[in-house]
């Protein structure tokens, strides 16, 4: 069976004049522009404000989606009050996720955040409660679970057509700024495939060699980071277990006892990637040994089946769709794809890799104390690195 596109899901859903939300975009920046992309194509959504503090950000948001001039603020607080949408997409920088989201939630206003979800877990716990306490719905960003080729690895895994799952692993450049802020959606996906963590063993390098806590910085707008580099073993509740170094971006290999499927987004490591443009591919060892390894070779690699043919290799859909499991649960149907508690595991999952390195032992999840594990190392004279912008490409 193949799983019905994006484009057809919303058809199927949202039958015209059907419920309009409005929705207001707070941050207008890189992934804002992904998010409108997606808005402007939903049946159901009207963009009705936008804000951020930079003039220039908002207006040409704002101007691309016929946003009327009374409609772009540069406080999001008048955004909430002025506008009172029915849903606000929280797009600034994450040391304002928190913030932002108690503030709407107090108004009654459902909130669809940016990943990470805050910087630590009081700022995470913060935000699902005041969400639980307004009776809104939460929804984090980590679109991973919104792309049908992951939809459909996870329905394969359950249909046991690779046998049991026993081994994640993925190159993903980790450590300092992009160990929070991107390999989070790493993590958010291993926890979709392979469900909750119970404990991780991890080791952060710099420069190639082991990280101590004068490595420790304050990224701006981005909290506490340290290394460039990170080598992780996560072991989860079901017995499986999943590696997670350094490299490539997003790069995922998916092992089971029957099979195994393979996942690429561009990743350095493994150019060149030998199966064309199909960004996802799987093969079931037909002949692999019962309760054993899947007999290397049993069976060549295939495209991933069930997949849209559209959606086989590019990734704007899984944010369209991320969006539209938020917007139906807003609707009373179901929970959105990632909720404030997923997003709250996948940074939990980082910092208990800081805690390992920096205890030298596996440390069991959930990570006891909760604190940040970098707040107790930081120093009077830990530097704070201003904010670079990502690079483009993907996250
Ligand atoms: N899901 C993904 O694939 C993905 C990809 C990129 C970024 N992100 C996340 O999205 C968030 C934003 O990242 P970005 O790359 O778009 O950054 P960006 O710098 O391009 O945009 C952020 C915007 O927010 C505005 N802003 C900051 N604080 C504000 C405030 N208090 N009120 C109003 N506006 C404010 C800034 O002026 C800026 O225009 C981050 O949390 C990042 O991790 C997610």
């Amino acid at each position: 069976m193949v799983l019905a596109s994006l484009p057809e899901e919303l058809a199927q859903r949202w039958t015209p004049g059907t419920r309009r939300f409005r929705v207001g975009l707070i941050g207008c920046g890189r992934i804002a522009r992904q998010h409108a992309t997606s808005l402007s194509a939903h049946p159901a959504v009207e963009i009705v404000a936008v804000c951020d503090v930079s003039t220039a950000a908002r207006d040409q948001l704002g101007a691309r989606y016929g946003v009327p001039d009374a409609m772009r603020f540069a406080e999001y607080g008048d955004l909430l009050a002025r506008a009172q949408p029915d849903v606000v997409h929280v797009c600034t920088w994450p040391d304002t996720h928190a913030e932002i989201t108690a503030a709407a939630a107090e108004r009654g206003i459902h909130v669809y955040c940016e990943k990470p979800i805050a910087l630590d877990l009081q700022q995470a716990d913060a935000m699902i409660a005041a969400c639980r306490r307004a009776g809104v719905v939460l929804g984090i960003n980590h679109h991973r679970r919104g792309d049908s080729r992951f939809i459909r690895a996870r329905q394969l895994l359950q249909e046991g057509a690779i046998g049991d799952l026993r081994m994640l692993r993925a190159e993903h450049g980790g450590g300092g700024r992009r160990l929070m802020s991107m390999s989070a959606h790493l993590y958010d996906l291993y926890r979709y495939l392979a469900g909750d963590v119970a404990w991780v063993n991890g080791l952060v390098l710099t420069n190639g060699r082991e990280a101590t806590p004068d490595d420790v910085v304050d990224l701006q707008y981005e909290g506490l980071a340290a290394g460039d580099e990170v080598a992780a073993q996560f072991g989860f509740a079901s017995g499986a277990y999943g590696f997670h170094d350094g490299l490539g971006h997003v790069d995922v290999e998916v092992v089971g006892t029957r099979g195994r499927m393979h996942f690429w987004e561009g990743g350095a490591v493994r150019r060149p990637w030998p199966f064309g443009e199909v960004r996802a591919i799987w093969s079931h060892a037909t002949r692999g040994a019962e309760g054993g390894r899947a007999a290397p070779g049993a069976a060549p690699w295939e495209p991933l089946d069930g997949v849209p043919e559209t959606e086989l290799s590019e990734t704007q859909h899984a944010h369209g769709r991320s969006i539209d499991r938020f917007l139906r649960a807003v609707d009373g149907e179901g929970q959105p794809l990632c909720r404030g508690e997923d997003g709250r595991a996948s940074i939990e999952m980082a910092m208990g890799l800081y805690a390992s390195h920096f205890s030298g032992r596996r440390v069991p999840l959930p990570l006891t104390p909760p604190e940040h594990p970098l707040a107790s190392l930081r120093r009077p004279d830990t530097p704070v690195k201003p904010y670079v912008p990502p690079a483009g490409g993907a996250s």
